[in-house]
C-alpha cells in the first residue's frame, strides 16, 4: 500500500507533509497532482520533509503526497557513455526533446533507452553459479568493453543463457533456476555505496600528466584530490585536462556550474574534447552530469551521488574511474540551501552541521578495491573547491582538506601573472607521496625519489632568497645565490609551468618529467662548478646549453630521450670559463 499525505507547506525546493507514518528516509515521493519528483530527506513522527527534485512553483498546500516506497536509484547498464545526464540521471536530450526548452514537471523518462540494441556475449553457460558482481557477458560501447554483472545481492544457478545477439537493456540475457532474469541493466540506490570485497592500500600513482601533480603532489590510483581555488585561477581547465589525459578507463565529471553559462561552456567544451589514447571524441568513455543553474538545487544535491555511483559501477568491472565534481562549493550551497528552508539549525557560514559528514560520505567511496568477482578496480576523485575570494579558511575547504589526500591550492596572483597550472607549491601538498617511493624507484628510476627532494629543495631556497630580494635588493646577493634563483627559475618556468594548450607539453609522463628534472639539476651542479672555476652567473646563463633545457619540455616524448641524452652530453662538457 502506498504511504499518501498531503503537502502542509512548501518552502522553495522543500516540501513540508503530513500524515505520511510509515514511509521512509530517502524515499522517493511523487509530489502534487504533477507528480513531482521528490525525496524524503528527514522524517519527525508522521511529518516527512521532501526536497524536490522539479520546480515547486504552482504547487498548493493539501495537494497530495505519494512514497513509491524506493530510494533514489540510478540505472546502471550500457547507454551510459557518451552521455549527458541531469542530477538524477535523466538524460539531458531525452528531457528537452519530451518537453521542449524548458523541462516540463513530472516528466519520467528513462535513463537508459528502451529502444537502443546492445550486442551481447555472454560469458557464462547453463549450469554455471553465478556470485554477486560476477560477469556474466559483454558488450562494446564504442572501443570500451562494458561488462554485464551479476547485481550485488543476487545469484544462483544459470538455467538459461541467450545466444550471443542484440538485445534491449529489457531483456533478460540470464535466467536463474529459480526464476530470477538478469538484464543487461539494474537500479543501485545512489546514497549508498556498492559493495566490494576489500579495499586495498593506495600503492600505484594515479598519473595526471600534469607536472607538478605527479612529481610534487601525487594522487593515488583510488585517492582523493581537492582543487580549492578562487574563481578563475583554473579549477574547469586542470578537471578537463585530468579528464583528458589522466589514467583511467572511464571519466564521470559532475558539473555544478559556478556562474550561468559555465555549465552550457562545459556542454559544449567537453564533447569537443578529444581522447588522447584512441583520438575519438572523449565522451565515448565519458558520462556527464550536468546541473545547469536553471535546475532545481535539489537535483545538484544528488548529483554527486548519481556521479559517484555511476563511477563505482564501472569500477566493479574491474576498471580505473576517475570522478570529477567541479565544484563542491556549488553542491554545498545546494545543502545549505535545503537546510535553511527546512528550518535546520545552522553551523558555520549557514551550512548545516552534517556538512563535513556528508563531504566525507562522498570521498569515502573512493578507493582502490578488490571487485566482488576479484579483480581491481579504482575510482579516484578530484573535487573542485571555490571558495568565495580565495579564502580557505571558509567551511566546504576546511572540511574537504581534513578528508583528501591531496591539497591543491590554486593561487589567484600565479594566474594573474600567467603562471598555469596556477597551483601554489608552497600551500599545497599531497599525503601519498612517500609512500609511492617504492613505485618510483621501480618505474622510473632508482635515484627518482632524490632528485624530486633535490628540486623541492633548490625552489624552497629560491623562494628564501627572493624574500631577501625583496628585502635589501639583488645586490646583496653573492653570485652562489644568484645561481640558485637562476635555476629556481628553470623550474619555476620550465618544469611547474605547463602548456595546457601546447599538444605536446599538455600531458607529460613520468619519465619525461624525471628527465626535465635531470638536466635542470646537471645544470645547477655543472654552473656551480663553473662559478667555482671563475665564471660569472651571466656567463652561465647566456650560454647556448640553457636554452635548450628551457626548451625540453615541448620535445615530443618519443623523440625526448635522444634529446636528453644530448643536451645532458653537452652539459657534461661544462659551461665555459673567461680566461
Ligand atoms: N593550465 C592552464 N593553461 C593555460 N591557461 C589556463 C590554465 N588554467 C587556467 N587557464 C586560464 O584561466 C582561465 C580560467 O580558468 P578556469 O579553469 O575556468 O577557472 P575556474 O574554474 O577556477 O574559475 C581559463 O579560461 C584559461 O584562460
Ligand atoms: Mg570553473
Amino acid at each position: 500500500m502506498a504511504i499518501q499525505g498531503t503537502i502542509a507547506r512548501i518552502s522553495g525546493p522543500a516540501v513540508i507533509a503530513e500524515g505520511m507514518m510509515g514511509a521512509r528516509m530517502y524515499d522517493i515521493v511523487r509530489v502534487g497532482t504533477e507528480n513531482l519528483v521528490g525525496e524524503i530527506i528527514r522524517l519527525d513522527g508522521d511529518t516527512a520533509f521532501v526536497q524536490v527534485y522539479e520546480d515547486t512553483g504552482g504547487l498548493t498546500v493539501g495537494e497530495p503526497v505519494v512514497s513509491t516506497g524506493l530510494p533514489l536509484a540510478v540505472e546502471l547498464g550500457p547507454g551510459m557513455l557518451n552521455g549527458i545526464f541531469d542530477g538524477i540521471q535523466r538524460p539531458l536530450d531525452k528531457i528537452q526533446e519530451a518537453s521542449g526548452t524548458y523541462i516540463d514537471r513530472g516528466l519520467t523518462v528513462n535513463s537508459l533507452s528502451r529502444e537502443a540494441t546492445w550486442t551481447f556475449t555472454p560469458t557464462v553457460a547453463a549450469g554455471d553459479e553465478l556470485a554477486p558482481g560476477q560477469v556474466i557477458g559483454t558488450v562494446p560501447e564504442f572501443t570500451f568493453t562494458h561488462k554485464i554483472l551479476v547485481p550485488p545481492g543476487m545469484g544462483g544457478t544459470v538455467k538459461s543463457v541467450v545466444a550471443e545477439g542484440e538485445y534491449t537493456v529489457d531483456d533478460p540475457v540470464v535466467v536463474l533456476e529459480d526464476g530470477t532474469e538478469l538484464k543487461m541493466a539494474h537500479p543501485w540506490p545512489v546514497r549508498q555505496a556498492r559493495p566490494v570485497d576489500e579495499k586495498l592500500d593506495p600503492v600505484t600513482p594515479f598519473l595526471t600528466g600534469m607536472r607538478i601533480l605527479d612529481v610534487l603532489f601525487p594522487l593515488t590510483m583510488g585517492g582523493t584530490a581537492a582543487i580549492p581555488g578562487p574563481f578563475g585561477s583554473g579549477k574547469t581547465v586542470t578537471q578537463q585536462s585530468i579528464a583528458k589525459y589522466g589514467n583511467a578507463d572511464i571519466v564521470v565529471y559532475v558539473g555544478c556550474g559556478e556562474r550561468g553559462n559555465e555549465m552550457t561552456d562545459v556542454l559544449v567544451e567537453f564533447p569537443e574534447l578529444e581522447d588522447p589514447q584512441t583520438g575519438n571524441p572523449l565522451m565515448q568513455r565519458t558520462v556527464l552530469i550536468a546541473n545547469t543553474s536553471n535546475m532545481p538545487v535539489a537535483a545538484r544535491e544528488a548529483s554527486i551521488y548519481t556521479g559517484i555511483t555511476l563511477a563505482e559501477y564501472f569500477r566493479d568491472q574491474g576498471y580505473s574511474v576517475s570522478i570529477m565534481a567541479d565544484s563542491t562549493s556549488r553542491w554545498a550551497e545546494a545543502l545549505r540551501e535545503i537546510s535553511s528552508r527546512l528550518e535546520e539549525m545552522p553551523a558555520e557560514e549557514g551550512y548545516p552541521p552534517y556538512l563535513a559528514s556528508r563531504l566525507s560520505a562522498f570521498y569515502e567511496r573512493g578507493g582502490r578495491v578488490t571487485t566482488l568477482a576479484g579483480e581491481q578496480g579504482a575510482v579516484s576523485i578530484i573535487g573542485a573547491v571555490s571558495p568565495a575570494g580565495g579564502d580557505f579558511s571558509e567551511p566546504v575547504t576546511q572540511a574537504t582538506l581534513r578528508i583528501t589526500g591531496c591539497f591543491w591550492a590554486l593561487d589567484a596572483s600565479l594566474a594573474r601573472r600567467r603562471h598555469f597550472p596556477a597551483i601554489n607549491w608552497n600551500r599545497s601538498y599531497s599525503l601519498f607521496k612517500d609512500g609511492l617511493d617504492a613505485w618510483y624507484r621501480e618505474n622510473v628510476a632508482e635515484d627518482y625519489p632524490e632528485l624530486v627532494d633535490q628540486a623541492v629543495d633548490l625552489l624552497q631556497r629560491e623562494a628564501d632568497l627572493q624574500e631577501v630580494v625583496q628585502l635589501v635588493g639583488p645586490d646583496a646577493l653573492q653570485d652562489a645565490e644568484r645561481l640558485v634563483i637562476e635555476v629556481g627559475r628553470i623550474l619555476r618556468q620550465d618544469f611547474l609551468q605547463q602548456n595546457g594548450f601546447d599538444p605536446i607539453d599538455a600531458s607529460c609522463s613520468l619519465s619525461k618529467a624525471y628527465g626535465l628534472l635531470q638536466l635542470m639539476l646537471k645544470t645547477y651542479e655543472q654552473a656551480r662548478a663553473a662559478l667555482e672555476a671563475g665564471a660569472t652567473v651571466d656567463d652561465v646563463i647566456s650560454a647556448p646549453v640553457i636554452e635548450r633545457v628551457n626548451r625540453a619540455r615541448y620535445v615530443a616524448e618519443e623523440e625526448f630521450a635522444a634529446y636528453r641524452d644530448e643536451v645532458a652530453a653537452e652539459l657534461e662538457q661544462g659551461f665555459a670559463v673567461p680566461a
